[in-house]
Parts: structure tokens; C-alpha cells; sequence
């Protein structure tokens, strides 16, 4: 599929929004979606629709095969050794909490430590602090240079004989900055380090290999990824999903239930308690095929020009401030401008049809560093184009006129 055909299959480019165009900059908050996901959805809840996992009957079978079908393909598209490493959840943040939970429970002890990144959307702060809180372990960060990046130095600086974890993100949220994840889990690993990614902004934009990267986890967000909302992707090295404990307990996850004891089922069951989110995974399929029809190459090299265009025209504009200019970054603006307070500037471009997002992004840490309450973001997915950022740069003007800048 053309990169500049790619508009037209998403239906919400047709919808006036407010008697606008819509111009979508908001993408790392999460996607917009192509019809032939809306239409799987549709199509599998009015011709197909079952349960999966459980009965017998034809539509039953046929659906759990469709759903089984959707973890081949995320196995595939990432690169994973084994179809039971995938398993679903219901978002990214349920992935995280998964990983930090069991391994909570079996791994970490008292005293042990756990180093994560100046960078971290909450996701991947607030379930280690559960076990800051319930097992005293501790917390340690590794702190952003002055281009907001995290380097492997860093790292490696902060890691201590304690250190038995470390829990990163693929792509900044605010600041696009891309870690160099495989160094860090090579340096990791040589040391007896568990690595786990927050793949949520990594996963749409970048070249995915589990099996290159090597991380011990990786945690995907459906929603961001041209998918359906209530759906994430947990990858788990399958040696550490076998041996760490059940999540959630109920249906489906078990093997045998007695009075007196109970045997959970067989990877990827175990993980996967009650009904799933069946409709989003089954049609969860439809965004990797999307995904795979452009080709990921074309993907990223598309977004690297557009974050290129944008950088440049916002880093002429006088009053606009970027956060951070990592060398290595993915498809995310985020700014200030002085005398203006976020929500106003995200305010005010909306009325251009401009959507972009305003506030800490989850991730008040970095912004409690860089010493500001908030910022506004522009981010940018597959369907956007440099005409979009014009606007973008024009509607920031107009705001800038209205606080007389
Ligand atoms: C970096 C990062 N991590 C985690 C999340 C949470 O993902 P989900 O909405 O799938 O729970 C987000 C979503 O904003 C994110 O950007």
C-alpha cells in the first residue's frame, strides 16, 4: 500500500470534525482506525460471534481458531520463538502489572532492586511501587541527559549488586527518545538482570524482533497499534511464563479444580483468566496484516520524515520550546510555549481541528525534571503528512497571536 493512499482507509478522515478536517496528532495516546478493523469487529459480532475456548459447536471452534489465528500472527509480526509467549491482555498496563505481580510474588525479595528511567509513564512505575510498598524492594532511576535520552552509560551506572531487574520503555512518550534496549539487555543479561520493555510506543512504529532484542518481556498496547481499545499483548520469554506464578485466577486458566487443590492449565491459558476481549483479539489480526501491507520499513522511514519536517518548522518558531532532541527519536513533539499553559494551546488548536494532548502524559517524573507541570504534544502515526504539521505550526501561530506573542 502507497504511504499516500493510507488516509483513505480510515473512515474518521472523512467525518468533519467541528466543521474541520481533522488533523490527527494524538496517535501516541492512541491510533485512529483502518475500516477493515471496524469492519472485522462488526462482521464477527453479527456472522460469527462465539465464546472462545470452551464449547464445542461450529461457531465456538471456528472462533477460538480465529483467536489462536491473531497469536500466531503477533508471534510472527514480533518475532517470537514460541505462540505461547503471547499472551492477551487487557492493555498494555495490565501487561506491565502482570510481569511486576508474579514476578512480585516468586522472584523479587526484600532489599532487592529495581531500576527504571526518568522516562516512565506510570504504567511502568506504579506497579513496582506496589512492591516498593508490599515487599520493600527498591526503586532506582536512571536520569534523562540534557537531550532527554537514556543512555546505555546511564545504565550501567546505576546498576548495583542488588539490581535484579530493569524496566524500560522502547520509545519515550514525551519526549520520542528510543533506547537502545538491546545494549542495555545485552549489559543486563550479563550480569543476571531480568529486562522488561514497555513496547507500547516501540510497537507501532519500530521493527519489532523478540528474538534480537532478546528482553525478558515486552509489553504491547493493541489500541496504539491501529487496534481495537481493551486489547495488549504481553511477550514472556516462555521459561519465565512457565515458572512464574498465575495472575488471575477463574476460567479457562485452570487445569483441575479439587477441594483441596487446584493445577493451572498449560501457557498461554494460564495467564488468560475468564472471557477475553474475543471481538478486539480476533480483529486485532486485521491491524498486523495492515501493519505488514505497508511494511514496517516504510513505516518508520515515513515517520522519521515527519518528525524531521515538524521538529525543524517547530524549532523555527519562536515561543515554542521542544522537550528534549534525542538523536535517535520516534514520532513525538512535545513542547511548550512560554506565557501559555498546555491545555490552552490544546485548546485552541482544536478549534482548527488540530488534536494533540495536553497534561503530563502520565509521566509527571519527567516532568517534575524538566521542571514543568505539563506539556503539549503532537504525535504522529502512519496516516499523517507534512501538510498535518503545517497546520500544526499555523494553529500554534494562531494561539500565539490570541496570547499577543
Ligand atoms: C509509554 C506508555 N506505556 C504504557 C501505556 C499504557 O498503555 P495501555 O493504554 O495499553 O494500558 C501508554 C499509553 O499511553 C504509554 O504511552
Amino acid at each position: 500500500m502507497k504511504i499516500d493512499q493510507i488516509k483513505k482507509e480510515f473512515p474518521i478522515f472523512d467525518e468533519k470534525i467541528q466543521n474541520n478536517d481533522l488533523v490527527y496528532l494524538d496517535s501516541a495516546n492512541s491510533s485512529q482506525k483502518p475500516k477493515i478493523v471496524v469492519d472485522r469487529i462488526n462482521e464477527f459480532y453479527t456472522k460469527q460471534f462465539s465464546n472462545v475456548g470452551r464449547s464445542v459447536h461450529y461457531l465456538a471452534v471456528a472462533a477460538t481458531n480465529l483467536y489462536e489465528n491473531t497469536r500466531t500472527s503477533v508471534q510472527k509480526y514480533i518475532n517470537a520463538k514460541d505462540k505461547n509467549e503471547i499472551v492477551f491482555t487487557k492493555g498494555a498496563t495490565e501487561a506491565l502489572n502482570l510481569v511486576a505481580n508474579t514476578l512480585g510474588q516468586s522472584y523479587l525479595q526484600e532489599g532487592d532492586e529495581v531500576l527504571i528511567t526518568e522516562l516512565e509513564h506510570h504504567s511502568n512505575y506504579v506497579p513496582w511501587h506496589f512492591l516498593r510498598k508490599s515487599k520493600n524492594i527498591k526503586i532506582n532511576f536512571a536520569e534523562i541527559n540534557k537531550e532527554c535520552e537514556i543512555t546505555l552509560e546511564e545504565i550501567e551506572k546505576k546498576i548495583t549488586q542488588k539490581t535484579k531487574l530493569i524496566s524500560i520503555t522502547h520509545l519515550s512518550n514525551v519526549t520520542g527518545a528510543i533506547l537502545p534496549v538491546k545494549e542495555i539487555t545485552q549489559l543486563a543479561h550479563s550480569k543476571g538482570i531480568i529486562v522488561v520493555v514497555d513496547g507500547c510506543q516501540g510497537a507501532p512504529h519500530l521493527k519489532l524482533d523478540m528474538q534480537e532484542l532478546d528482553c525478558d518481556f515486552y509489553a504491547i498496547s493493541c489500541h496504539k497499534m491501529y487496534g481495537p481499545t481493551g486489547l495488549g499483548v504481553l511477550y514472556g520469554k516462555k521459561k519465565w511464563l512457565e515458572e512464574l506464578p498465575p495472575y488471575q485466577g477463574g476460567g479457562g486458566m485452570i487445569n483441575e479444580v479439587k477441594k483441596d487443590r487446584i493445577s493451572y492449565g498449560e501457557l498461554p491459558n494460564k495467564y488468560e483468566a475468564g472471557t477475553m476481549a474475543t471481538a478486539q483479539v480476533i480483529a486485532f489480526d486485521q491491524s498486523i496484516k495492515f501493519l505488514e501491507s505497508i511494511g514496517i520499513e516504510n513505516v518508520m522511514k515515513h515517520e522519521s520524515d515527519l518528525v524531521e519536517y515538524g521538529q525543524e518548522l517547530l524549532q523555527k518558531n519562536n515561543s515554542v520550546k521542544l522537550i528534549g532532541n534525542p538523536k535517535n527519536k520516534g514520532g513525538v513533539l512535545s513542547f511548550t510555549i512560554e506565557g501559555v499553559h498546555p491545555h490552552d494551546i490544546a485548546t485552541i488548536l482544536d478549534e482548527d481541528g488540530v488534536a494533540i494532548r495536553a497534561g503530563h502524559h502520565c509521566c509527571q517524573i519527567l516532568h517534575d525534571k524538566l521542571n514543568i507541570p505539563a506539556s503539549a504534544r503532537a504525535s504522529v502515526g502512519i496516516y499523517n503528512t507534512k501538510e498535518d504539521l503545517d497546520q500544526l505550526n499555523q494553529s500554534i501561530n494562531n494561539c500565539k497571536k490570541i496570547f499577543n506573542l
